[in-house]
């Protein structure tokens, strides 16, 4: 199987449906952090929060723009990764309910 196919096969992101290609592509078109690629790809915003894709895409992030891994930051996070009971957010949270 050639390079090419299988990049084009491998879903990074199972939440959005992003492949590898796709990814490649974005970072080729100037999308070079992680924050630009989330809102090019909508990578991180599925129902798992990214806890699944976010490590895979800064990893091809920092192989494709021949960074340490370490200078690639991860997207600012907006919402909870699990869903929360709003009387969270309205100061009613005890420890039974973690
Ligand atoms: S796998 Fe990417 S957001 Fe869930």
């Amino acid at each position: 199987m050639k390079q090419g196919k299988r990049d084009r096969d491998i879903i990074i992101c199972r939440c959005r449906d992003v492949t590898e290609e796709e990814l490649k592509q974005a970072i080729e078109d100037g999308f070079d952090t992680m924050e630009l690629l989330k809102r090019k790809t909508k990578i991180g915003t599925g129902t798992c929060g990214g806890r699944t894709c976010l490590q895979l895409v800064r990893r091809i992030l920092a192989r494709e723009t021949g960074r340490e891994l370490n200078e690639i930051k991860l997207p600012r996070e907006r919402s909870p990764i699990v869903p929360l009971p709003l009387r969270f957010a309205a100061g009613e949270k005890t420890r039974e309910d973690l």
